[in-house]
């Protein structure tokens, strides 16, 4: 069944430069229950697409169009009120920062207790001892202390649990985690990866797992988007992508991870360095945008931008060469 729609979506920003293209014609779905990870250099669109999606962009900044659906459910035309009842209920969120996304001057008992009245009606008694039973799973030491703490006064992995708790307390049928781990050390960060892979057992959540980091994509992810200045050049299921990369933007990121189902102890997995940058978003560009960093560019990549094209049905691509570059 297929949960999130995402259709043709691009959001452009208003600056005083200029318009600036973040994301372009972007089309992907989620069904029940998968994990889809999208992944790209800084600066490729991955976390304006997850905030376009949850409508969570100033608005009167930019503009976005397209279509998105959640359970056939129009989020684009969905008005604020609607948009807040469905974030805190069916779609869960997990940010790089949570400094950013919990409330300073509020307990983090607290602020989970209130997340799960928000989705579920009960007294505050029962949320705050459901918010130490969440803050017991996200594997908390000594939740009853720690309900009663802010959040300046745990360590940056406890605060990342906390707001896995208070994303899960609601059993979200979608997480969009951003970036959940890039912040933190390996030992806790591999903590982390286990905790949402149990949640997703418990509450078969689907998750779209936006990171930078393919050893992370390769333990986690059914399916791969790969996202570059602000397009999907490549989406397969992650067999596919680690197996047998099309693009050549892919096989450059590709270059040094570890392999598919390898563990991710004593590995980075960061993305290889690929020659040169991304182009600047506010500069449009004509052909494949990859063109100046490939080196497989021939004349007809910089006159004319390559659609996607289906290569195998669980495969597609946008390059000129998808269907021949087999190997290079
Ligand atoms: N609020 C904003 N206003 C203007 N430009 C933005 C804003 N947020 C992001 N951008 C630009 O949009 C592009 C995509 O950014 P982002 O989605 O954050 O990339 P990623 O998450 O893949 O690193 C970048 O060029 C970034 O500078
Ligand atoms: S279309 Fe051309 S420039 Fe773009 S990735 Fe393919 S070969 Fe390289
Ligand atoms: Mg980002």
């Amino acid at each position: 069944m297929v949960l999130l729609n995402v259709e043709h979506l691009s959001t452009i920003f208003q600056t005083s430069r200029g318009d600036l293209r973040a994301v372009n014609d972007l089309s992907f779905r989620v069904s029940k229950g998968e994990t889809v990870a999208i992944v790209g250099e800084s600066g490729s669109g991955k976390s304006v697409s997850a905030m376009s999606i949850m409508r969570l962009l100033d608005e009167s900044r930019c503009r976005l169009s397209g279509k998105v659906e959640l359970k056939g459910r129009d989020l684009l035309s969905a008005d604020e009120a609607a948009m807040r009842a469905i974030r805190g209920n069916q779609v869960g969120l997990i940010f790089q920062e949570p400094m950013t996304a919990l409330n300073p001057v509020v307990t983090v008992g607290r602020q989970i207790a209130e997340a799960a009245r928000l989705h579920e009606t009960m007294t505050r008694r029962q949320a705050a001892e459901k918010a130490i039973e969440m803050l017991t799973r996200v594997g908390i030491p000594d939740p009853r202390r720690r309900a009663n703490e802010y959040p300046h006064q745990l360590s940056g992995g406890m605060r990342q649990r906390v707001m896995i708790a208070m994303a899960l307390i609601c059993r979200p049928e979608l997480l969009i985690a951003d970036e959940p781990t890039t912040a933190l050390d390996v030992t806790v960060q591999a903590q982390i990866l286990d905790l949402m892979r149990s949640l997703r057992e418990q509450f078969g959540s689907a998750i779209i797992l936006i990171t930078h980091d393919l050893g992370v994509v390769a333990e986690m992810a059914d399916r791969v988007i790969i996202m570059y200045a602000g397009r999907k050049v490549e989406e397969g299921t992650a067999e596919e992508i680690f197996a047998r990369p099309r693009h050549p933007y892919t096989k450059g990121l590709l270059g040094a991870v570890p392999r598919l189902g390898s563990s991710l102890e004593g590995k980075t997995g960061r993305l290889v360095e690929i020659e040169g940058t991304v182009p600047d978003p506010r500069v449009a560009t004509v052909g494949c945008a990859f063109a100046p960093r490939c080196r497989g560019a021939a004349d007809i990549c910089r006159l004319s931008q390559p659609g996607l094209v289906r290569t195998r049905s669980d495969h597609q691509v946008a390059c000129h060469f998808a269907t021949e570059l087999v190997v290079a």
